[in-house]
Protein backbone atom coordinates (compact mmCIF):
# COMPACT_ATOMS: atom_id res chain seq x y z
CA UNK A 1 0.00 0.00 0.00
CA UNK A 2 2.48 3.06 -1.14
CA UNK A 3 -0.28 5.77 -1.69
CA UNK A 4 -0.95 8.43 1.02
CA UNK A 5 -4.91 9.43 1.71
CA UNK A 6 -7.40 10.59 4.24
CA UNK A 7 -10.60 8.56 4.57
CA UNK A 8 -13.73 9.38 5.98
CA UNK A 9 -17.38 8.56 4.85
CA UNK A 10 -19.99 10.24 6.87
CA UNK A 11 -23.47 9.02 5.45
CA UNK A 12 -24.97 6.67 8.06
CA UNK A 13 -26.26 3.34 6.40
CA UNK A 14 -29.57 1.51 7.77
CA UNK A 15 -29.71 -1.92 5.95
CA UNK A 16 -32.13 -4.30 5.79
CA UNK A 17 -35.54 -5.33 5.42
CA UNK A 18 -38.11 -2.58 7.42
CA UNK A 19 -35.61 -0.09 7.66
CA UNK A 20 -37.62 2.46 6.17
CA UNK A 21 -38.64 2.90 9.78
CA UNK A 22 -35.16 4.71 10.50
CA UNK A 23 -36.51 7.21 9.02
CA UNK A 24 -38.18 8.26 11.86
CA UNK A 25 -34.56 8.54 13.64
CA UNK A 26 -33.19 10.99 11.12
CA UNK A 27 -36.03 13.15 10.25
CA UNK A 28 -36.04 14.64 13.77
CA UNK A 29 -32.93 16.60 13.10
CA UNK A 30 -33.80 18.63 9.74
CA UNK A 31 -36.51 21.32 9.80
CA UNK A 32 -39.45 20.79 8.67
CA UNK A 33 -39.27 21.82 5.12
CA UNK A 34 -38.67 18.22 3.04
CA UNK A 35 -38.38 18.41 -0.67
CA UNK A 36 -38.97 14.50 -2.30
CA UNK A 37 -37.62 13.70 -5.22
CA UNK A 38 -38.35 10.79 -6.99
CA UNK A 39 -38.52 9.01 -10.52
CA UNK A 40 -40.95 8.28 -13.61
CA UNK A 41 -43.47 6.15 -10.58
CA UNK A 42 -41.81 3.05 -10.07
CA UNK A 43 -42.25 4.00 -6.07
CA UNK A 44 -46.14 4.98 -6.56
CA UNK A 45 -46.41 1.58 -8.18
CA UNK A 46 -44.81 -0.29 -5.53
CA UNK A 47 -46.01 1.49 -2.68
CA UNK A 48 -42.61 3.02 -1.25
CA UNK A 49 -43.87 6.50 -1.85
CA UNK A 50 -47.12 5.66 0.21
CA UNK A 51 -44.89 4.18 3.10
CA UNK A 52 -42.27 6.96 2.49
CA UNK A 53 -45.06 10.03 2.84
CA UNK A 54 -46.96 8.34 5.92
CA UNK A 55 -43.71 8.36 7.76
CA UNK A 56 -42.98 12.56 6.83
CA UNK A 57 -46.67 13.20 7.59
CA UNK A 58 -46.25 12.00 10.99
CA UNK A 59 -43.19 13.41 11.75
CA UNK A 60 -44.69 16.97 10.69
CA UNK A 61 -42.68 17.35 7.74
CA UNK A 62 -44.62 20.00 5.19
CA UNK A 63 -43.25 18.45 2.03
CA UNK A 64 -42.96 19.72 -1.76
CA UNK A 65 -41.86 17.08 -4.09
CA UNK A 66 -40.30 17.42 -7.25
CA UNK A 67 -41.39 13.97 -9.21
CA UNK A 68 -40.76 12.59 -13.10
CA UNK A 69 -36.58 12.65 -12.67
CA UNK A 70 -35.39 10.46 -15.54
CA UNK A 71 -32.89 7.99 -16.17
CA UNK A 72 -30.10 9.52 -16.85
CA UNK A 73 -31.44 13.12 -15.65
CA UNK A 74 -30.87 16.06 -17.83
CA UNK A 75 -29.82 19.32 -17.33
CA UNK A 76 -33.09 21.11 -18.26
CA UNK A 77 -34.77 18.84 -15.24
CA UNK A 78 -32.30 20.01 -13.07
CA UNK A 79 -32.94 23.66 -13.59
CA UNK A 80 -36.85 22.77 -12.93
CA UNK A 81 -35.91 21.40 -9.44
CA UNK A 82 -33.54 24.02 -8.71
CA UNK A 83 -36.43 26.68 -9.22
CA UNK A 84 -38.70 24.48 -6.86
CA UNK A 85 -36.46 23.87 -4.26
CA UNK A 86 -36.26 27.81 -4.23
CA UNK A 87 -39.33 28.60 -3.61
CA UNK A 88 -40.14 25.84 -1.06
CA UNK A 89 -38.94 25.23 2.65
CA UNK A 90 -36.15 22.81 2.10
CA UNK A 91 -34.08 21.61 4.79
CA UNK A 92 -33.42 18.47 3.64
CA UNK A 93 -33.53 16.68 0.44
CA UNK A 94 -35.39 13.41 0.13
CA UNK A 95 -34.23 11.37 -2.65
CA UNK A 96 -36.39 8.27 -3.57
CA UNK A 97 -35.12 6.01 -5.85
CA UNK A 98 -32.16 4.82 -7.83
CA UNK A 99 -28.74 6.36 -9.16
CA UNK A 100 -30.42 9.37 -10.93
CA UNK A 101 -32.44 10.48 -8.40
CA UNK A 102 -29.47 10.48 -6.14
CA UNK A 103 -27.20 11.90 -8.00
CA UNK A 104 -30.22 14.65 -8.78
CA UNK A 105 -30.42 15.87 -5.49
CA UNK A 106 -27.39 16.19 -5.02
CA UNK A 107 -26.93 18.60 -7.59
CA UNK A 108 -29.99 20.64 -6.50
CA UNK A 109 -28.76 20.44 -3.35
CA UNK A 110 -25.36 22.52 -4.46
CA UNK A 111 -27.21 24.86 -6.46
CA UNK A 112 -30.08 25.89 -4.47
CA UNK A 113 -28.09 28.64 -2.82
CA UNK A 114 -25.24 29.19 -5.72
CA UNK A 115 -25.65 32.34 -8.06
CA UNK A 116 -23.72 30.57 -10.71
CA UNK A 117 -24.67 28.25 -13.72
CA UNK A 118 -24.34 24.96 -12.25
CA UNK A 119 -23.60 23.12 -15.12
CA UNK A 120 -20.97 25.66 -15.88
CA UNK A 121 -19.36 25.83 -12.21
CA UNK A 122 -19.84 21.57 -11.26
CA UNK A 123 -19.88 20.19 -14.57
CA UNK A 124 -17.88 21.93 -17.13
CA UNK A 125 -15.19 23.64 -14.28
CA UNK A 126 -15.26 20.92 -11.71
CA UNK A 127 -15.58 23.39 -8.92
CA UNK A 128 -16.28 22.57 -5.33
CA UNK A 129 -19.55 24.33 -3.84
CA UNK A 130 -18.40 27.97 -1.69
CA UNK A 131 -22.36 28.32 -0.82
CA UNK A 132 -24.71 26.89 1.58
CA UNK A 133 -25.12 22.72 1.02
CA UNK A 134 -28.71 21.63 1.26
CA UNK A 135 -28.42 18.07 3.31
CA UNK A 136 -29.68 14.89 1.53
CA UNK A 137 -31.29 11.87 2.26
CA UNK A 138 -31.51 8.80 0.12
CA UNK A 139 -33.84 5.76 0.03
CA UNK A 140 -32.63 3.31 -2.43
CA UNK A 141 -34.72 1.25 -4.67
CA UNK A 142 -32.49 0.46 -7.81
CA UNK A 143 -28.78 -1.14 -7.25
CA UNK A 144 -25.40 -0.09 -9.00
CA UNK A 145 -24.17 3.25 -8.79
CA UNK A 146 -23.24 3.48 -5.16
CA UNK A 147 -24.78 7.07 -5.40
CA UNK A 148 -25.86 5.94 -1.96
CA UNK A 149 -22.54 6.60 0.01
CA UNK A 150 -20.33 8.71 -2.41
CA UNK A 151 -20.65 12.58 -3.67
CA UNK A 152 -20.82 11.56 -7.40
CA UNK A 153 -23.47 13.21 -9.76
CA UNK A 154 -23.87 12.96 -13.38
CA UNK A 155 -25.88 14.94 -15.56
CA UNK A 156 -26.67 14.83 -19.06
CA UNK A 157 -26.85 18.24 -21.09
CA UNK A 158 -28.83 17.11 -24.09
CA UNK A 159 -28.11 20.12 -26.28
CA UNK A 160 -24.05 19.40 -26.24
CA UNK A 161 -24.64 15.68 -25.66
CA UNK A 162 -22.40 15.67 -23.04
CA UNK A 163 -22.90 13.36 -19.92
CA UNK A 164 -20.72 14.80 -17.44
CA UNK A 165 -19.97 13.36 -13.75
CA UNK A 166 -18.70 15.40 -10.60
CA UNK A 167 -17.53 13.74 -7.54
CA UNK A 168 -17.95 16.44 -5.14
CA UNK A 169 -15.05 16.64 -2.24
CA UNK A 170 -16.90 18.33 -0.27
CA UNK A 171 -18.12 15.97 2.55
CA UNK A 172 -21.46 18.52 2.57
CA UNK A 173 -22.56 16.56 -0.59
CA UNK A 174 -22.45 12.96 1.01
CA UNK A 175 -25.82 11.74 1.19
CA UNK A 176 -26.30 12.43 5.43
CA UNK A 177 -28.10 8.81 5.34
CA UNK A 178 -28.93 6.23 3.15
CA UNK A 179 -31.47 3.66 4.03
CA UNK A 180 -30.82 0.54 1.83
CA UNK A 181 -33.91 -2.41 2.12
CA UNK A 182 -33.15 -5.25 -0.54
CA UNK A 183 -36.89 -6.00 -0.64
CA UNK A 184 -37.45 -2.28 -2.20
CA UNK A 185 -35.49 -3.66 -5.44
CA UNK A 186 -37.52 -6.57 -5.97
CA UNK A 187 -39.84 -5.07 -8.27
CA UNK A 188 -36.56 -3.83 -10.22
CA UNK A 189 -37.14 -5.27 -14.07
CA UNK A 190 -34.93 -7.86 -15.02
CA UNK A 191 -32.85 -5.46 -17.14
CA UNK A 192 -32.17 -3.19 -14.65
CA UNK A 193 -31.54 -4.98 -12.14
CA UNK A 194 -28.57 -6.66 -14.34
CA UNK A 195 -27.56 -3.31 -15.64
CA UNK A 196 -27.27 -2.14 -12.28
CA UNK A 197 -24.99 -5.53 -11.51
CA UNK A 198 -22.70 -4.50 -13.95
CA UNK A 199 -22.45 -1.36 -13.18
CA UNK A 200 -21.20 -2.74 -9.59
CA UNK A 201 -18.45 -4.85 -11.40
CA UNK A 202 -17.20 -2.10 -13.70
CA UNK A 203 -16.81 0.11 -10.64
CA UNK A 204 -14.57 -2.55 -9.11
CA UNK A 205 -13.01 -3.05 -12.02
CA UNK A 206 -11.84 0.85 -12.94
CA UNK A 207 -10.42 0.57 -9.48
CA UNK A 208 -8.94 -2.70 -10.04
CA UNK A 209 -6.99 -2.03 -12.82
CA UNK A 210 -4.41 0.06 -11.69
CA UNK A 211 -1.43 0.06 -9.91
CA UNK A 212 1.03 -2.34 -9.38
CA UNK A 213 1.80 -2.52 -5.28
CA UNK A 214 1.00 -4.87 -3.27
CA UNK A 215 -2.37 -3.06 -2.06
CA UNK A 216 -5.33 -4.09 0.20
CA UNK A 217 -7.47 -2.89 -1.91
CA UNK A 218 -6.77 -5.08 -4.53
CA UNK A 219 -7.73 -7.95 -1.99
CA UNK A 220 -11.13 -5.96 -0.98
CA UNK A 221 -12.36 -5.60 -4.34
CA UNK A 222 -11.32 -9.54 -5.33
CA UNK A 223 -13.45 -10.57 -2.52
CA UNK A 224 -16.41 -8.15 -3.38
CA UNK A 225 -15.84 -9.52 -7.06
CA UNK A 226 -16.24 -13.06 -6.09
CA UNK A 227 -19.84 -12.27 -3.86
CA UNK A 228 -21.27 -10.48 -6.72
CA UNK A 229 -20.22 -13.52 -9.25
CA UNK A 230 -21.87 -15.84 -6.88
CA UNK A 231 -24.97 -13.27 -5.64
CA UNK A 232 -25.69 -12.30 -9.34
CA UNK A 233 -26.00 -15.95 -10.81
CA UNK A 234 -28.47 -16.89 -7.59
CA UNK A 235 -30.45 -13.40 -9.12
CA UNK A 236 -30.46 -14.32 -12.18
CA UNK A 237 -32.02 -17.25 -12.14
CA UNK A 238 -34.67 -16.25 -8.66
CA UNK A 239 -34.88 -12.84 -8.42
CA UNK A 240 -37.02 -12.66 -5.87
CA UNK A 241 -33.92 -14.26 -3.73
CA UNK A 242 -33.72 -11.90 -0.94
CA UNK A 243 -30.27 -13.47 0.51
CA UNK A 244 -28.69 -13.03 -3.35
CA UNK A 245 -30.54 -9.66 -3.70
CA UNK A 246 -29.11 -8.54 -0.54
CA UNK A 247 -25.47 -9.14 -1.30
CA UNK A 248 -25.77 -7.29 -4.26
CA UNK A 249 -27.17 -4.48 -2.89
CA UNK A 250 -24.32 -4.45 0.16
CA UNK A 251 -21.42 -5.22 -2.34
CA UNK A 252 -22.89 -2.25 -4.79
CA UNK A 253 -22.22 0.10 -1.73
CA UNK A 254 -18.77 -1.00 -1.26
CA UNK A 255 -17.84 -1.07 -4.90
CA UNK A 256 -18.54 2.49 -4.87
CA UNK A 257 -17.93 4.63 -1.47
CA UNK A 258 -14.05 5.20 -2.19
CA UNK A 259 -12.94 2.55 0.26
CA UNK A 260 -11.56 0.33 -2.77
CA UNK A 261 -10.01 3.03 -3.98
CA UNK A 262 -7.63 3.90 -1.78
CA UNK A 263 -3.95 4.15 -2.73
CA UNK A 264 -5.15 3.48 -6.18
CA UNK A 265 -4.78 5.47 -9.19
CA UNK A 266 -7.84 4.18 -11.28
CA UNK A 267 -8.72 4.14 -14.61
CA UNK A 268 -12.24 4.99 -15.14
CA UNK A 269 -11.59 4.70 -18.94
CA UNK A 270 -15.30 2.19 -19.11
CA UNK A 271 -16.93 4.67 -17.58
CA UNK A 272 -15.68 7.63 -19.35
CA UNK A 273 -16.39 5.63 -22.99
CA UNK A 274 -19.96 4.53 -21.62
CA UNK A 275 -20.80 8.15 -20.95
CA UNK A 276 -20.32 9.68 -23.70
CA UNK A 277 -22.47 6.34 -25.06
CA UNK A 278 -25.66 8.12 -22.12
CA UNK A 279 -25.08 11.54 -23.82
CA UNK A 280 -25.94 10.17 -27.26
CA UNK A 281 -28.18 7.27 -26.97
CA UNK A 282 -29.72 7.69 -23.49
CA UNK A 283 -29.25 4.09 -22.96
CA UNK A 284 -29.41 2.44 -19.16
CA UNK A 285 -25.71 3.66 -18.40
CA UNK A 286 -24.63 -0.49 -16.73
CA UNK A 287 -25.25 -1.54 -20.65
CA UNK A 288 -23.29 1.43 -21.80
CA UNK A 289 -20.58 -0.15 -19.77
CA UNK A 290 -20.96 -3.50 -20.73
CA UNK A 291 -21.32 -2.57 -24.50
CA UNK A 292 -17.45 -1.17 -24.49
CA UNK A 293 -16.16 -3.02 -21.53
CA UNK A 294 -14.42 -6.33 -23.42
CA UNK A 295 -12.96 -4.32 -26.44
CA UNK A 296 -11.41 -2.06 -23.50
CA UNK A 297 -10.41 -4.72 -21.23
CA UNK A 298 -8.61 -6.29 -24.34
CA UNK A 299 -6.71 -3.61 -25.49
CA UNK A 300 -5.48 -2.36 -21.95
CA UNK A 301 -4.25 -6.19 -21.48
CA UNK A 302 -0.95 -6.10 -22.34
CA UNK A 303 -0.22 -2.91 -20.62
CA UNK A 304 -1.59 -4.63 -17.60
CA UNK A 305 -0.39 -8.23 -18.03
CA UNK A 306 0.14 -9.20 -14.56
CA UNK A 307 -3.03 -7.36 -13.33
CA UNK A 308 -5.06 -9.18 -15.58
CA UNK A 309 -3.42 -12.23 -14.83
CA UNK A 310 -3.90 -11.97 -11.37
CA UNK A 311 -7.80 -10.87 -12.25
CA UNK A 312 -8.36 -14.51 -14.01
CA UNK A 313 -6.83 -16.95 -11.01
CA UNK A 314 -8.31 -14.90 -8.13
CA UNK A 315 -11.81 -14.00 -9.58
CA UNK A 316 -12.46 -16.32 -11.95
CA UNK A 317 -10.30 -19.52 -10.97
CA UNK A 318 -8.34 -19.69 -14.21
CA UNK A 319 -6.10 -22.84 -13.76
CA UNK A 320 -2.68 -21.36 -14.21
CA UNK A 321 -0.62 -24.85 -14.65
CA UNK A 322 1.21 -24.84 -18.08
CA UNK A 323 -0.04 -21.94 -19.51
CA UNK A 324 1.42 -18.37 -20.37
CA UNK A 325 0.70 -15.35 -18.84
CA UNK A 326 -1.37 -14.29 -22.14
CA UNK A 327 -3.46 -17.31 -21.90
CA UNK A 328 -4.30 -17.11 -18.67
CA UNK A 329 -5.25 -13.41 -18.61
CA UNK A 330 -7.07 -13.75 -21.80
CA UNK A 331 -9.05 -16.97 -20.04
CA UNK A 332 -9.93 -14.43 -17.42
CA UNK A 333 -11.64 -12.37 -20.16
CA UNK A 334 -13.42 -15.14 -21.68
CA UNK A 335 -14.56 -16.19 -18.42
CA UNK A 336 -15.65 -12.77 -17.64
CA UNK A 337 -17.24 -12.66 -21.46
CA UNK A 338 -19.36 -15.47 -20.67
CA UNK A 339 -20.81 -14.63 -17.35
CA UNK A 340 -22.14 -11.36 -19.01
CA UNK A 341 -23.53 -13.19 -21.65
CA UNK A 342 -25.08 -15.90 -18.64
CA UNK A 343 -26.54 -12.71 -17.50
CA UNK A 344 -28.37 -11.05 -20.76
CA UNK A 345 -26.13 -7.98 -20.41
CA UNK A 346 -26.51 -6.18 -23.46
CA UNK A 347 -22.97 -6.83 -25.49
CA UNK A 348 -22.49 -4.60 -28.06
CA UNK A 349 -22.96 -0.67 -29.09
CA UNK A 350 -25.63 -1.32 -31.94
CA UNK A 351 -28.00 -2.60 -29.84
CA UNK A 352 -27.89 0.48 -28.25
CA UNK A 353 -28.70 2.52 -31.27
CA UNK A 354 -24.61 3.68 -31.86
CA UNK A 355 -23.79 3.89 -35.44
CA UNK A 356 -20.34 4.37 -37.17
CA UNK A 357 -21.30 7.52 -38.24
CA UNK A 358 -21.35 8.64 -34.51
CA UNK A 359 -18.03 7.30 -33.81
CA UNK A 360 -15.97 10.49 -34.06
CA UNK A 361 -18.90 12.88 -31.99
CA UNK A 362 -18.23 9.90 -29.74
CA UNK A 363 -14.63 10.39 -29.34
CA UNK A 364 -15.14 14.03 -29.30
CA UNK A 365 -16.95 13.87 -25.98
CA UNK A 366 -14.82 11.38 -24.07
CA UNK A 367 -12.41 12.47 -21.24
CA UNK A 368 -9.13 10.65 -21.00
CA UNK A 369 -8.38 9.85 -17.28
CA UNK A 370 -4.32 9.45 -16.74
CA UNK A 371 -4.88 6.68 -13.82
CA UNK A 372 -4.93 3.27 -16.23
CA UNK A 373 -2.33 1.29 -17.70
CA UNK A 374 -2.74 3.03 -21.02
CA UNK A 375 -4.65 5.83 -21.54
CA UNK A 376 -5.80 5.70 -24.74
CA UNK A 377 -5.56 8.05 -28.02
CA UNK A 378 -8.29 9.89 -30.12
CA UNK A 379 -7.32 6.97 -32.71
CA UNK A 380 -7.84 4.03 -30.16
CA UNK A 381 -10.77 5.32 -28.43
CA UNK A 382 -12.29 5.00 -32.04
CA UNK A 383 -11.15 1.87 -32.52
CA UNK A 384 -12.30 0.55 -29.43
CA UNK A 385 -15.91 1.81 -30.10
CA UNK A 386 -15.64 0.43 -33.39
CA UNK A 387 -14.44 -3.02 -31.88
CA UNK A 388 -17.76 -2.83 -29.53
CA UNK A 389 -20.35 -2.21 -32.57
O1 LIG B 1 -38.06 6.36 -12.70
P1 LIG B 1 -38.71 5.20 -12.07
O2 LIG B 1 -40.13 5.02 -12.46
O3 LIG B 1 -38.49 5.12 -10.59
O4 LIG B 1 -37.99 3.89 -12.73
C1 LIG B 1 -36.61 3.62 -12.58
C2 LIG B 1 -35.79 3.87 -13.84
O5 LIG B 1 -36.60 3.74 -14.98
C3 LIG B 1 -36.44 2.15 -12.36
N1 LIG B 1 -36.55 1.75 -10.97
C4 LIG B 1 -35.82 2.22 -9.93
N2 LIG B 1 -36.16 1.54 -8.81
C5 LIG B 1 -37.12 0.66 -9.16
C6 LIG B 1 -37.39 0.80 -10.53
N3 LIG B 1 -38.31 0.06 -11.18
C7 LIG B 1 -38.99 -0.85 -10.45
N4 LIG B 1 -38.78 -1.06 -9.13
C8 LIG B 1 -37.85 -0.34 -8.46
N5 LIG B 1 -37.61 -0.60 -7.16
O6 LIG B 1 -35.14 1.86 -12.80
C9 LIG B 1 -34.80 2.73 -13.87
C10 LIG B 1 -33.37 3.16 -13.77
O7 LIG B 1 -33.15 3.95 -12.63
P2 LIG B 1 -31.84 4.84 -12.50
O8 LIG B 1 -31.90 5.56 -11.21
O9 LIG B 1 -31.67 5.64 -13.74
O10 LIG B 1 -30.69 3.73 -12.51
P3 LIG B 1 -29.27 3.75 -11.87
O11 LIG B 1 -29.35 3.51 -10.41
O12 LIG B 1 -28.47 2.82 -12.68
O13 LIG B 1 -28.72 5.24 -12.07
C11 LIG B 1 -28.12 5.64 -13.27
C12 LIG B 1 -27.52 7.03 -13.18
O14 LIG B 1 -26.50 7.11 -12.18
C13 LIG B 1 -25.28 7.61 -12.79
C14 LIG B 1 -25.42 7.12 -14.20
O15 LIG B 1 -24.55 7.79 -15.09
C15 LIG B 1 -26.87 7.41 -14.50
O16 LIG B 1 -27.07 8.76 -14.82
N6 LIG B 1 -24.10 7.15 -12.03
C16 LIG B 1 -23.84 7.69 -10.83
C17 LIG B 1 -22.70 7.40 -10.12
C18 LIG B 1 -22.39 7.98 -8.81
N7 LIG B 1 -23.20 8.81 -8.22
O17 LIG B 1 -21.32 7.70 -8.27
C19 LIG B 1 -21.70 6.48 -10.63
C20 LIG B 1 -22.20 5.61 -11.72
O18 LIG B 1 -21.08 5.12 -12.42
C21 LIG B 1 -23.13 6.28 -12.66
O19 LIG B 1 -22.43 7.04 -13.62
ZN1 LIG C 1 -21.17 3.24 -13.06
Amino acid sequence: MLGTFTYHNPTKLYFGQGSIQSLNEELPKYGSGVVLIYGGGSIKKNGIYDTVVEILKENGKWVTEIAGVMPNPTLEKLYEGIQIAREHPTDLILAVGGGSVCDYAKAVAVSVHCQEDPWEKYFLRQEEPDCPVIPVGCVLTMVGTGSEMNAGSVITNQETKQKIGKVFEDERVMPRFSILDPVYTLTLPHYQMVSGIYDIFNHICEQYFSGEDDNTSDYISEGLMRSLLHASRVANVDPQNYEARSNIMWTATWALNTLVSKGKSTDWMVHMLGQAVGGFTDAAHGMTLAAVSLPYYRFLLPHGLARFKRFAVNVWDVRPEGKSDRQIAEEGLTAMEAWMRELGLVMNLTQLGVTEEMLEGLADVTFVLPGGYNPPSREEIIGIFKESL
